[in-house]
């Protein structure tokens, strides 16, 4: 299997489940300023396991991932990033547990002709608007965040970073951009959310 080594991870990928690229690679950098030691991490979209494992190889932290593709959770799990299936938080009770919850969400606007074939498809297909996965997180992400944890997601100006601050504030979060780089025919930029105070 081919192997990316990366901040001391080495994470081999296959067909069928994302190669990690430069959003990948975006996140788990912010990840790894605002991560410490102990917290409790969950990722939804592993896909390879990439930001996770980067996560893991450079603090001791206690981390779950979920994908809805079973290719990737079997490549994460390979990958030692303990990973479950599952469709976003559908796994979990309700709890405001974790103290960081990472998302590198699908947002390719995406028409029925432009889908890829197999498993695959789940990692592009923002839906028509490309805001379906995202909206969709945002809307159930307070839910299972500690009172004092932080959301790190990744987005795209295809996205829109100002409609997506905009969103976030609507469901409860303070939003700001953390980090950002142009790339090819887009500009990928990764927002931290916190929850306002008198959502806590
Ligand atoms: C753009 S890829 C990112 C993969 C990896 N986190 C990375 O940064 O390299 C999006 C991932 O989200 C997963 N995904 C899409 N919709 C999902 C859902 N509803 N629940 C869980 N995972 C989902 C896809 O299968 C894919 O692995």
């Amino acid at each position: 299997m081919p192997c990316l080594t990366y901040r001391n991870a080495c994470v081999e990928f296959v067909d069928d489940v994302y190669e990690p690229a430069e959003d990948s690679f975006l996140l788990a950098d912010a990840a790894l300023v605002f991560v410490n030691r102990g917290i409790k991490i969950l990722e939804i979209g592993a896909g390879t396991g990439f930001v996770s494992a980067v996560i893991q190889a450079n603090m001791d932290v206690d981390l779950l991932a979920t994908d809805i593709n079973p290719h990737a959770v079997k490549c994460a799990s390979v990958n030692g990033v303990p990973t479950i299936r599952a469709d976003m938080f559908s796994a979990f009770k309700p709890v405001q547990y974790f103290d960081m919850i990472i998302f590198n969400p699908p947002y390719l606007p995406t028409l029925e002709e432009d889908k890829v074939p197999g498993w695959l498809n789940y990692a592009f297909d923002g839906g028509v608007d490309g805001t379906d996965s995202l909206r969709r997180f945002l809307e159930n992400v307070g839910l299972y965040l500690c009172p004092t944890g932080i959301v790190l997601l990744l987005i795209s100006s295809l996205t829109g970073v100002e409609q997506t601050i905009s969103w976030m504030q609507e469901v409860g979060f303070e939003a700001e951009v953390v980090a950002r780089e142009k790339c090819f025919f887009e500009e990928l930029v990764v927002l931290k959310g916190t929850l306002k105070s008198k959502n806590r």
